[in-house]
């Protein structure tokens, strides 16, 4: 075998980056997470994996809602600043355009997308808490939109590797998901 083995450190590769908005009492909070995942389809369930000394587990644990954030890659220097200072030192409600919805969790204006949940369930995993918010509502504008649906050209998100601590964009779309495969053939592959 000539494979190389790289230890327990190795997740999901790559993942999307987010701030995730909360309300620290009265004051918004946004920390960059990469830790999350569409976890359920009904009900429409989102899974964030915080560690229990960031202060945004005060805002979640309190408030019971949340917000997911994507941010594009222009907005790569305040999004990492928000990875790196917590809200217990530094004040990052300036930081963002705000705008609220429904549930009171805070949102980033200059986002493509915002997702606003309702903490649905909180699991104890150790060193973090594993969040599962249930989606109340999405925002998004025209300019990230073809035909209805996000596009991904024209949100740009961001992207993060890990242990390698990096940002990378989005390639070239290659094929269409539930459809590519459809031609496949088991002789085709040699
Ligand atoms: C790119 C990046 C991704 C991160 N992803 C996570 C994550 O998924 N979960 C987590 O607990 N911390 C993550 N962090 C660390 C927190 O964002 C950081 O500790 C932050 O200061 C916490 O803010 P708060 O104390 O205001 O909640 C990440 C940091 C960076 C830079």
């Amino acid at each position: 075998m000539s494979k190389i083995t790289m230890g327990d450190q190795v997740f999901v590769y790559p993942m999307p980056v987010v701030l995730l908005g909360t309300m620290l009492d009265k004051r918004p909070n946004f920390m960059t997470v990469g830790w999350i995942s569409r976890v359920n389809y009904k009900p429409p369930l989102l899974g964030v994996g915080i560690g229990k000394s960031h202060a945004s587990c005060d805002g979640i644990l309190e408030k019971g809602y949340f917000s997911i954030n994507y941010p594009n890659e222009d907005m790569i220097g305040p999004t990492d600043y928000c990875g790196i200072f917590s809200g217990r030192d530094v004040d990052k409600s300036g930081i963002f355009r705000l705008f609220f919805g429904e549930t009171g969790a805070p949102m980033v204006y200059e986002s493509s997308l915002s997702v606003e949940c309702n903490l649905e369930r909180t699991i104890d995993l150790g060193s973090n808490y594993l969040f599962l918010g249930s989606v109340v509502q999405s925002y998004t504008e025209g300019i990230y939109l073809t035909e209805g649906k996000l596009d991904i050209r024209k949100m740009l998100p961001l992207l993060l590797t890990m242990p390698d601590n990096s940002y990378w964009s989005v390639g070239e779309k290659l094929g269409d998901a539930w459809k590519i495969g459809t031609g496949y053939s088991k002789e085709e592959k040699q």
